[in-house]
């Protein structure tokens, strides 16, 4: 991790070169916990690693009186070295040049190192601290930016994109973070927006401060566009070196294993944490965090759409990447908002070679007017799309309900996944029993004496064909019926097995996800 020590040493520094007016002109709002862009350079990287690219670059700009200002580096610092011995490239604007605006020169030295990451196969990761496109420099600037983005989508998928949000970013500067794979956005100091509070009030009379309309807290739990938030720039810079630690360098390769420890792989716990009452929640985290690698889950947009739950682990040192419906909020329903969210990080881990578990409790789609406008049925579909896509090793273990259409949806057989498992209080069916028997025994039930005790019976009689796995495991849909206990040493054993998965899609350009 980075040293505490160092951090605290150069932030005293920047209060005091802003206190004595130094030079190093530091954003007025935020001087407290914001670092230069070569201090955080230093602290992300292995200590001497760096390796600067482009330290006298320029611009070629003449007019608005730049003649007369002509910073060295021309406003970010680019480069390569390693973070715990394996090579990333790197570029990080400064504020303090032209509001870390970017322009002709500046985009060249960024698209230098993206060219240069995507040759070599290693991930890029852009620490993003800027004004947009700069103004004085024109239609130059924006080709710049779209030079940037062309880069960003060619890479997409083949080096992993990382960026940190460090400052104010408006404009463009919020698209090549947009196309990346996560966005880290520190805390208070950051904000996202394609246009700023001052242009919203004058189109649309909205009075908003920056915070409300792009900060950290607002992106990482209104909008998704912030899969992470950290509290400073330490912060962000040491969730960054987190975070690489469970991918790969590039498409072709797997994430790095660590060492772990082969004791207690039986868990009894695991047995007592569903409920009896089914309609009783329970956190789907406990049953997380009690089948991996002690301590290893690192949750992805932990506070965005709380009904399921994605994240990295780690199984027998192995990276994976997890999808788990919550029950603890909205029942663990699958909406607008969870079908995105799935659907993007299951994209990420298959484009990366990480292997996929689901933990399935899904009573099934949220319905209402709200969602079906809002196209539930295109946004469903993403998550539907991109687990039948994915070619990763792919297990389910269903606790609890697997109902409807998400029966379909949550990585079931039926859409390439290769081992499903469910625990004995599995209940699988097109829906619930209560629901199930109005619709199937609604003449018999309107017709019977005490309609009230008729639709009881009928719904018990539904929940003892259905409100269990064996139906489901005595077609094959379900490989093993297993003890809760036992969780852990089968997903050990069958992601062993799947280790040299071998699996292609048809010969095609692209396919078409429903976006
Ligand atoms: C040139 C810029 C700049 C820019 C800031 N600066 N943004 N210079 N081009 N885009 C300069 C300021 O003039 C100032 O210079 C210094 O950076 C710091 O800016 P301040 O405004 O003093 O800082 P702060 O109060 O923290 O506000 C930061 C900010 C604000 C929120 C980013 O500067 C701002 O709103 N800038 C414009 C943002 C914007 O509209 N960008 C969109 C450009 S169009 P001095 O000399 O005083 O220190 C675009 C389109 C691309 O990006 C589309 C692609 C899809």
């Amino acid at each position: 991790m980075i040293n505490q020590e160092k951090f605290n040493l150069l932030e005293e520094k920047n209060k005091n070169a802003l206190a004595g007016g130094g030079k190093e002109r530091i954003n007025k709002q935020h001087a407290k916990s914001k670092l230069t862009a070569r201090e955080r350079v230093e602290l992300l990287l292995d200590k001497g690693s760096f390796q600067e690219l482009g330290r006298f670059v320029t611009h070629r700009s003449q007019d608005f009186g730049l003649d007369k200002n002509i910073p060295l580096g021309d406003g970010v610092v680019t480069g390569y070295g390693t973070v715990n011995g394996r090579l990333i490239y790197i570029f990080s604007q400064d504020f303090t040049i032209f509001g870390g605006s970017l322009a002709e020169a500046h985009a060249e030295k960024i698209v230098k190192i993206m060219d240069l990451a995507m040759k070599n196969g290693a991930p890029l990761i852009g620490l993003n601290d800027s004004g947009g496109a700069r103004i004085q420099e024109g239609v130059v600037s924006l080709g710049g930016y779209a030079d940037i983005f062309y880069r960003n989508t060619l890479a997409s998928g083949v080096v992993p994109q990382i960026s940190a949000i460090m400052g104010p970013c408006a404009g463009g500067a919020v698209y090549s973070p947009a196309i990346t794979d996560f966005n880290i956005m520190v805390e208070n100091s950051s904000y996202m927006f394609v246009t700023g509070p001052n242009v919203v009030k004058t189109v649309t009379h909205e009075e908003v401060t920056s915070e409300e309309l792009g900060g950290a807290s607002t992106h990482s739990t209104k909008s998704g566009v912030a899969h992470f938030t950290a509290e400073n720039d330490l912060d962000a810079l040491n969730k960054i070196k987190k975070l690489l630690t469970y991918i790969p360098q590039n498409c072709e390769e797997t994430a790095p294993d660590t060492d772990y420890e082969t004791n207690n792989e039986a868990n009894p716990q695991l047995n007592e944490i569903v409920p009896e009452n089914p309609n009783q929640p329970y956190d789907i985290r406990d049953v997380i965090c009690k089948v991996i690698d002690t301590k290893s889950f690192f949750e992805v947009h932990e506070n965005y759409a709380g009904n399921i739950v994605v994240g990295f682990a780690r199984l027998a040192g192995k990276s994976i990447g997890i999808i788990a419906n919550q029950p603890m909020y909205l029942a663990g329903v699958l909406d607008i908002e969870s079908s995105k969210k799935g659907a993007r990080f299951v994209r990420f881990c298959d484009a990366f070679n990480i292997p996929l578990l689901v933990f399935e409790d899904v009573p099934g789609f949220l319905p209402g007017t709200d969602q079906e406008w809002r196209a539930i049925i295109t946004n469903g579909a993403k998550l539907l799309y991109a687990f039948s896509e994915a070619t990763v090793p792919r297990i389910t273990v269903i606790t609890r309900k697997a109902y409807g259409g998400a029966y379909d949806v949550m990585n079931s057989k039926h859409i390439g996944a290769d081992l499903n498992f469910a625990w004995p209080t599995a209940e699988i069916a097109v829906m619930g029993a209560k629901g199930a028997a109005e619709i199937i025994f609604k003449r018999e039930i309107s017709s019977s004496e005490n309609p009230e005790t008729k639709l009881k019976e009928k719904e018990d009689e539904y929940n003892r064909m259905f409100a269990n796995p064996y139906i489901a495991a005595a077609r094959g849909y379900i490989d093993e019926i297993i003890k809760p206990e036992d969780t852990r040493t089968r997903l050990i054993k069958g992601f062993k097995m799947l280790e040299n998965k071998a699996d292609k899609l048809p010969k095609k350009k692209h396919g078409n996800i429903p976006l």
